[in-house]
């Protein structure tokens, strides 16, 4: 079984976080340990990284900070731009040491990456070669928005670009309002080429356990029921 995936979205604020913390909660369910990892966060609140928090609360076991979450920026901004302005340079072998070193120790890791799939993360490197020097299938989470449908075309495209896999796609209801929803879901269902993991319905304040049981594993688990 695959000990991990890369979380990536249609863009920032889509849900990659919050779809990372069912996923935690869905294989927690089929009683593996289970580790959530940020590996770059950008922009402190109230003296904490709320996607780090959050990733840490639906895991099953407690991690040293530095491996959930290597890089921890302070402005709410571009990372690469953070880091540059934190004099901060980067290097994605932290990162992957950090990973490994949580594969140590849980079953299941569950990375988010930062803002899309292209974000730069330094002068020569961005999200996608982060996914790709980690070497997991990516789970794409498109929020669900008008606009939509070609940012999550973009984004399949790029991730298969690095030869990772796309092992499937989560549809996340961010806007309630959203007209002709079902019809944007299909049209991605037939384009996508990868399995429709779920959709999660627009919940103001999320009960995760309860959304977890919208995300079906069985296409990505091996031998799962
Ligand atoms: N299905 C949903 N229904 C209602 N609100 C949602 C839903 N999914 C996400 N949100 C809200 O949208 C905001 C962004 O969600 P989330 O933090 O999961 O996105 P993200 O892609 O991880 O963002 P970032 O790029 O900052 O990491 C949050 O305030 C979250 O509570
Ligand atoms: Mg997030």
């Amino acid at each position: 079984m695959t000990l991990g995936y890369f979380v990536t979205g249609t863009g920032t604020d889509v849900g990659k976080t919050r779809v990372s913390c069912a996923l935690l909660h869905a294989f927690g369910a089929l009683g593996k340990t289970v580790a959530g990892m940020k590996p770059v966060a950008a922009g402190r609140e109230n003296g904490k990284w709320r996607d780090v928090e959050l990733l840490a609360a639906a895991s099953s076991i407690t991690a040293p900070y530095e491996q959930m979450n290597p890089y921890a920026l302070l402005p709410p901004i571009a990372p690469h731009i953070a880091a540059e302005q934190s004099g901060v340079d980067i290097d994605i072998a932290v990162i992957r040491q950090a990973y490994l070193e949580l594969r140590k120790i849980a079953e299941v890791v569950i990375v988010e990456g930062i803002g899309g799939f292209l974000v730069p993360l330094n002068d020569h490197q961005d999200s996608g070669d982060m996914a790709r020097a980690l070497g997991l299938p990516v789970i794409l989470v498109v929020g669900m928005q008008l606009g939509c449908l070609n940012h999550a075309l973009l984004t399949a495209r790029a991730v298969r670009a690095t030869g990772l896999p796309l092992a499937g796609w989560v549809a996340n209801r961010i806007d309630p309002q959203m007209i002709a929803f079902e019809e944007n879901v299909l049209a991605l269902q037939y384009r996508l080429e990868c399995p429709l993991l779920g959709v999660l319905p627009f919940e103001r304040v999320p009960d995760i356990k309860r959304l977890s049981t919208f995300i079906s594993l069985s296409d990505i688990v091996p031998g799962y029921r």
